[in-house]
């Protein structure tokens, strides 16, 4: 059967998928050039047991190679103060970890200071998607800070939401 075409363009696709409000994160991992991130909010959790995560790395990602060499990365759930971190990990031609103080976790891959959890993952399966392969890591060691407000990624827009109890 041959696939239906969509009705819609690309545009009017984002805008749609952009109504569904996601946290951020930075996805880390060590590599024998030293360490690299990007900022993704394709992340979810899968699986409790065993305790398994995804996340979607486009094709045209510079920084996935790097992640997917390593074999290992970190999850970094960015709160409310990390918006410019989080713009800095999805910029081109800057230096992303210049004055980023970080710290390896479990599986070596960096742990960035300040963020409000971290999961330290292996690679456990790699499913192609379209343009992006979604990565589907083995949790081996977490964090979380208590009390940190998340950064909101929404309509294109950085937010955050207030805990208020
Ligand atoms: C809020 C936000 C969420 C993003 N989520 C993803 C994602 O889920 N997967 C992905 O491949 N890139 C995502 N990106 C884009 C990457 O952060 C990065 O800009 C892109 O991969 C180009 O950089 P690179 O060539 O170093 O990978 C996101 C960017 C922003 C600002």
């Amino acid at each position: 059967m041959t696939p239906a075409e969509a009705t819609f363009d690309t545009a009017a696709f984002r805008k749609v998928l952009g109504r569904f409000p996601t946290g951020v994160t930075i996805i880390t991992a060590g590599t024998s050039e030293g360490p690299v991130g990007m900022a993704v909010n394709s992340f979810a959790s899968v699986s409790l047991e065993p305790p398994l995560i995804l996340f979607c790395a486009a094709h045209s990602s510079t920084t996935w190679p790097g992640i997917r060499d390593a074999g290992a990365f970190s999850v970094n759930i960015l709160g409310r103060g990390d918006e410019a971190l989080c713009r800095r990990f999805a910029g081109k031609d800057v230096d992303r970890f210049a004055d980023v103080a970080h710290r390896h976790g479990a599986t070596g891959a960096p742990v960035l200071d300040g963020v409000a959890a971290h999961l330290d993952c292996r690679i456990e399966a790699l499913h192609e998607a379209g343009d992006h392969v979604i990565v589907v890591g083995r949790v081996e060691s977490i964090a979380a800070e208590d009390d940190v407000e998340p950064l909101v990624f929404h309509a294109g827009a950085y937010r955050w939401l207030h805990i208020d109890d």
